[in-house]
């Protein structure tokens, strides 16, 4: 039967890990959305596109040959056959990647796929920034996982080893929102959709409450 869940969260709300989790828990394919718009700026990087030349960004994104594993055991991305799952995480991506998220078209290009996505996958959990208002507002679960600026500081720190200072830290993570919610307003619940704030919860009781919306 067909179950779609759609996920929206800002950076470090530990969306990712979160919905794989619960994916797995619940037997679901899982889509990260995020992963395609990195895996396409490593493509328009890796094309030497200017990335401020919306034109050009387009036309990369619409040859990009993107191939995306839905398998929440086997998070696999490639671009052209060549493994992009770890570089796309590296922080040169991570600095450009609202200019490609903030291009028109290809947002809409990719918005297509990641339809695509949802509907071969059937019941799936898809995650990003606006998978419960625009790619999937029908979604028959819809849910806005937040936390506090602190909360997603303290996160981000964890997952890059606590290797960077706290002040660059928050630069980075405060800035990509600013720049990000230029273009949507990410972050504010659409009509229907539930708010999970993680703030005060542990990874495992955040996936728990998420499992449970999903098994209603
Ligand atoms: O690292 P983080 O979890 O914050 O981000 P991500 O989920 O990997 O997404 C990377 C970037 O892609 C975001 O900062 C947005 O610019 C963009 N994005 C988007 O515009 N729409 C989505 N549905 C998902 C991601």
């Amino acid at each position: 039967s067909r179950l779609i869940v759609a996920v929206d969260g800002p950076s470090g709300s530990g969306k990712s890990s979160v919905c794989r989790a619960a994916a797995r828990t619940v037997g679901a394919a899982y889509l990260d959305t995020g992963a395609m718009y990195r895996a396409a700026t490593w493509y328009c990087l890796d094309q030497n596109v200017d990335l401020s030349d919306e034109d050009a960004v387009a036309v990369a994104v619409e040859e990009l040959p993107l191939c995306i594993s839905t398998d929440p055991d086997h998070q696999v991305i490639t671009v052209d056959q060549t493994d992009v799952t770890a570089e796309i995480r590296e922080a040169r991506i991570s600095e450009k990647v609202s200019e490609v998220a903030t291009n028109r078209r290809a947002r809409s290009l990719l918005i297509d796929a990641q339809r695509k996505l949802i509907d071969d996958a059937g019941f799936v959990v898809a995650e990003g920034r606006d998978i419960t208002s625009v790619v999937a507002p029908d979604a028959q679960v819809r849910v806005l996982l937040t936390a506090s600026a602190e909360a997603r500081l303290r996160r981000r720190g964890l997952q890059m080893g606590g290797t960077q200072s706290e002040e660059d830290l928050k630069v980075q993570v405060l800035e990509r929102d600013r720049k990000d919610s230029a273009a949507s307003n990410f972050t504010e619940a659409a009509d229907g959709v539930a708010v999970l704030d993680s703030s005060d919860l542990t990874f495992e009781e955040t996936v728990e409450a998420l499992v449970g919306r999903i098994q209603g």
